[in-house]
């Protein structure tokens, strides 16, 4: 005896307006589906299987492993669909949770606790959510039986006016007895205003007592249809997420102004300023300031950093590095401990050594840059040479003078200095100055010349009066 899960996920969901597939639309990050079937997971199924249809192909690959997927080849209705998912799954599963794939604020707690009332009570057919609302819109629904039952679910379209007056509207997730719901839906028909098998239909057909679970809030029954649907979700996670975090102990001034997808994490006493977007799997540590207006995308962040106005993406910081304001960290950059990258700064696959220092106006690519170094304002690793890139060592403790450009492949030694406005193409030897750039020369006396030249110009009656 185990539990299974169905999750229907095959339509196309047209009122999204949309080319991509409804269940994969992202939410904090995540496609729509991946949050369904986190719930399910979380309340024990063992296994899910995923039915898929329209654009089926773009819905697989959106998926985690280990999930299976059914194939209905035609949207014929929401019980056509259980019926094809069912036939996909494993055998030894007879208690199967059904969940809509465009339904992601179902908490596992709340499934988990359905399943447990579902098998506790013993003899029931199945046990729905339900919730009660002023105007349950679109929704099925919900006829009620003798007692707590149910007697049975009308959509919206084929309801009459005394039926659409109910407020109390099915959820869409429910947990059944797999082999009642197997006979239920295959005496089903179409008889409906969108001639569709409803999975609905199946609650009325079943051998035994269907229970409701109603809640108060209606909040985590929430189904996407259209875009208003789908921001309305995006901001109830994003709320759940950041207060799991402020839970952690992360500080947050104004928690609206963070956002957050579900991979990201950060440590305690972390202040995330307003105009945070922690993306991907951005993992932060303790006591960092990270913001305002910082946007990271896969990064990992060490203790005590802090972060203003920057964009990271796929970058590593250790312990103790300040970024920006207004620096460019692309994947690659590696930051040991207490290294700086400052203002107008990007780095891209280069290692900047422990408390090397890039602060101004900088741009590092293919670099290895050792510790203590000081890059001197507007330096440039020249990394491509049309062809190939190249890269560019710069040693231990060296100190490069404003507005230079390195020609890699080069290679400056430890200890080593260059010159403002030097343009290196040959290694610097440990301990020795690079210059590279044209002698100035000094013309004595020229202003005056060129004034007194001006002047005679002017009154030869030249037609430029400036
Ligand atoms: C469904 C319920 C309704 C409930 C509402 C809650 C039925 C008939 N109605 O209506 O009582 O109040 O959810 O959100 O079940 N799907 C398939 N194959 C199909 C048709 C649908 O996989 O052939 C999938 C869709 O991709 C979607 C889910 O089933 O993820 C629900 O389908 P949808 O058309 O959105 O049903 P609703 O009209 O919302
Ligand atoms: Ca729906």
């Amino acid at each position: 005896m185990s539990i299974g899960a169905v999750v229907l996920a095959a339509g196309q969901g047209t009122r999204m307006r949309s080319a991509l597939p409804k269940v994969v639309h992202p939410l904090a990050g995540r496609p729509m589906v991946g949050w369904v079937l986190d719930a399910l997971t979380g309340a024990g199924a063992a296994r899910t299987v995923v039915v898929i249809g329209h654009a089926a192909d773009v819905v697989r690959d959106a998926l985690p492993a280990g999930v299976d997927v059914a194939v209905q080849e035609e949207q014929l209705g929401t019980g056509h669909a259980t019926r094809v998912g069912l036939g996909a799954l494993a055998a030894d599963c007879d208690v199967v949770i059904v969940a809509c794939g465009d339904t992601p604020l179902l908490p596992a707690a709340l499934v988990a606790r359905m399943v447990e009332e579902h098998r506790a009570a013993g003899d029931r057919a199945a046990t729905m959510l339900t919730a009660v609302v002023p105007d349950a819109a679109a929704y099925g629904r919900v006829v009620r039986g003798p007692g707590d039952t149910v007697a049975r679910v009308v959509e919206a379209r084929d309801a009459s006016p005394a039926e659409l007056a109910i407020r109390e509207f099915n959820a869409a997730l429910y947990v059944f007895d797999r082999a009642r719901l197997e006979t239920a839906l295959a005496g089903l028909g179409s008889h409906n205003a969108q001639g569709e098998i409803y999975l609905t239909d199946a609650l009325e057909a079943l051998d035994g007592p269907v229970v409701a679970v109603t809640i108060d809030d209606p909040e985590p029954a929430t189904g996407v249809n259209d875009r208003i649907d789908l921001a309305a979700c995006e901001a109830a996670l994003q709320r759940r997420l950041r207060d799991e975090m402020m839970i952690a102990g992360v500080t947050m001034p104004d928690p609206q102004a963070v956002y957050l997808s579900a991979g990201a994490t950060a440590g305690p006493d972390t202040v995330l300023w307003p105009g945070t977007h922690l993306r991907g799997d951005t993992v932060i540590g303790e006591g960092c300031s990270i913001g305002p207006d910082v946007v990271m995308t896969d990064t990992v962040v060490g203790d005590r950093c802090t972060v203003v106005s920057a964009h990271l993406v796929s970058s590593t910081l250790a312990d103790d590095v300040s970024v920006g304001p207004f620096a460019y960290l692309r994947p690659g950059a590696d930051l040991r401990p207490g290294a700086k990258a400052g203002t107008y700064v990007e780095i891209k696959k280069s290692v900047i050594g422990a408390g090397a220092k890039v602060p101004h106006l900088s741009y590092i690519g293919d670099a290895d840059i050792g510790e203590g170094t000081n890059i001197g304002a507007g330096n440039i690793t020249a990394n491509y040479d049309g062809f190939r890139k190249h890269r560019t060592r710069i040693g231990a403790r060296v100190k490069t003078g404003s507005d230079c450009v390195f020609v890699a492949p080069v290679t400056v030694g430890d200890d080593a200095m260059t010159g403002a406005g030097s343009i290196v193409t040959d290694d610097v030897p440990d301990g020795a100055l690079g210059i590279a750039r044209a002698r100035q020369s000094v013309i004595e006396g020229f202003t005056a010349k060129a004034t007194a030249r001006a002047r005679e110009a002017a009154s030869e009656g030249g037609g430029d009066s400036r």
